[in-house]
């Protein structure tokens, strides 16, 4: 592809008979099954120096008829191939990561450096908990921090995943009601919130009902105190929502459902804009799940795995999954770090655990995950919490805040801004102005590729026609603000002069504008050798 000659810059450097016309970060990359040619290898055996050995003996009919067809490349072809990859991602290691919704914060590396400590990295789930009271120390400090920074009483680290941690909440939910003797039918979800919290009532087995929107972005009282009956389970609240607003009527509307015997869920994905500012124990949340990879700076976005941890006032506890960490008072705490003595492990007397799982929970939803929950994650959460303490966990919750709103500040007159109550930790614009020119919220994010940045969220949430949801976290400094705000002004000033620049962007990228429909809907994930026909799709 590089050598077309109908490339305009390929004519007009006169390479177009050579293989290699443009910068590597530009230039497209072959399938390493296409770069691959029979015979190369990165790796050079000894000679044998023990007796062959006959795989069809060996193997019997578990032999394989054919050799697998692995690409065959050398080391340093292996080595080009994926580091020229590597450069086509964009990472917030390279440049502001505005996507909203998703708060792609930096990930400090002194998360990695005590991740990489050698008794936590390499802690076995398989352990016997006197022989890991390190990690359990880590995993029950972190519970206690998340307790303490959300109000609630007990918690699960358990769920991989925000949506994960939604489905264990509303499990609980589900379960209190059945020991009330009915699990009810309904669940419902203001049009604000997070697309993943109707799938999870859904398949919870609750039917969702939809709570319109007031004005201002918020809930209708008087709507909400009409829809609530005997048979809502729970209302799911992101809060603040996906508008980037605050729910400032969140104990009331806690007092009406509680009124119907309705618990309230909430949704803490979102609470990096309120991490020492408000504690959703407080304003009466009975259950709610935080997302560790958004708000406490864990890897997210193709870098996971993610956390879901869900918190719970004490009602909920004994439903919580299994097991659950137990401290035990009677017991003194084993050597954190036996291996510093002289004595070996083994050579110890075993130690009472302070620390140990219990799975004697008869009313627990069960486990809802392997083990333990994602380990690794629970100690870069708790190294952030730790490095930043509580007063530089309350700084990142009003830089966050102070970031949108000064994006907000710069852009409100260039971009529509739907809803004008007083933004948290993101800020939603419409396309309202540039759609008049033909140009939509996906061209002005694609034209933003051109500028070096990576798109804000395109198109959600719902509730506002031709979005544009910019989240900038905390990480951004004046100056990365400062130049995605003149991008956004660059834009919008092209928009007005020359509409299709911006309608075909990007055009500084390897591939240009990408037929998105056909990638979602025939998606072809499967490379297949030449010689084989293409499986039917
Ligand atoms: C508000 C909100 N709720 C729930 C989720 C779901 O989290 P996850 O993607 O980890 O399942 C997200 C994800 O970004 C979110 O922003």
């Amino acid at each position: 592809m590089t050598t077309d000659p109908t490339i305009p810059e390929n004519r007009a450097i006169g390479l177009h008979t050579t293989g290699k016309i443009r910068p590597h970060q530009t230039q497209n990359e072959a399938l390493v099954f296409e770069k691959s040619s029979p015979g190369k290898r990165a790796y050079k055996l000894p000679p044998l120096d023990v007796p062959a050995v006959d795989p069809a003996t060996l193997l019997g009919t578990a032999l394989r008829e054919k050799g697998a067809e692995l690409p065959e490349l050398s080391e340093i072809e292996i080595v080009r191939h994926f580091t020229r990859l590597s450069t086509w991602n964009y990472a917030i290691d390279l440049g502001m990561y505005p996507l909203g919704s998703c708060t792609m914060k930096y990930n400090p590396r002194v998360n990695e450096a005590v991740a990489r400590i050698e008794g936590l990295a390499e802690a076995h789930p398989y352990r016997p908990d006197s022989l890991a009271q390190g990690i359990l120390e880590v995993i029950d400090l972190l519970q206690r921090c998340l307790i303490e920074i959300t109000g609630m009483d007990a918690i699960t680290l358990q769920p991989a995943a925000g949506a994960h941690g939604e489905f264990t909440g509303i499990l609980l939910v589900r379960a209190w009601h059945e020991l009330q003797g009915n699990p009810r039918r309904r669940v419902l979800i203001p049009d604000s919130a997070h697309g993943t919290n109707p799938a999870t009532a859904a398949i919870c087995g609750y039917t969702v009902e939809n709570l319109k929107s007031n004005p201002e972005g918020g809930i209708d009282l008087e709507a909400l105190a009409a829809q609530v009956d005997s048979e809502t389970a729970a209302l799911m609240l992101t809060n603040p929502s996906t508008i980037g607003v605050f729910e400032s009527q969140i104990h009331k509307i806690a007092g009406i459902l509680h009124a119907k015997g309705a618990l309230l869920y909430m949704d803490g994905a979102n609470m990096n804009a309120l991490v020492g500012k408000a504690r959703p124990g407080d304003f009466g949340v009975d259950v709610m799940h935080l997302n560790l990879h958004k708000t406490f700076s864990t890897p997210h976005g193709g870098g996971g795995p993610g956390s879901g941890p869900v918190a719970c006032k004490a009602f909920l506890e004994p439903f919580l999954p299994i097991p659950v960490l137990v401290r035990n008072p009677q017991m003194h705490r084993a050597p954190s770090f036996p291996l510093l003595s002289a004595e070996r492990v083994g050579d110890q007397e075993p130690q009472p655990a302070s620390l140990s799982w219990s799975y004697d929970r008869p009313q627990s939803i069960g486990r809802v995950r392997a083990f333990y929950g994602n380990t690794g994650m629970f100690i870069r959460a708790l190294a952030y919490i730790l490095a930043n303490g509580p007063d530089g966990l309350r700084q990142t919750t009003e830089d966050a805040v102070l970031n949108a709103n000064y994006i907000r500040d710069k852009l409100q007159n260039i971009y529509e801004l739907p809803y004008k109550t007083a933004s948290m930790h993101e800020v939603v614009f419409s396309d309202k102005r540039q759609a008049a020119r033909g140009v939509k919220t996906g061209d002005i994010a694609k034209r933003l590729i051109d500028y070096g940045f990576h798109p804000y969220t395109v198109s959600f949430p719902m509730i506002v026609h031709g979005a544009l949801m910019i989240e900038p976290t905390e990480s951004e400094s004046l100056e990365e603000l400062d130049l995605f705000i003149a991008a956004m002004r660059a834009i919008a000033r092209e928009v007005e002069e020359m509409p299709e620049l911006v309608k075909t962007a990007p055009h500084s990228t390897r591939v240009s504008r990408l037929d998105e429909v056909q990638a979602a809907r025939k998606p072809i994930l499967r490379w297949a050798p030449p010689a084989v026909p293409p499986i039917a799709r």
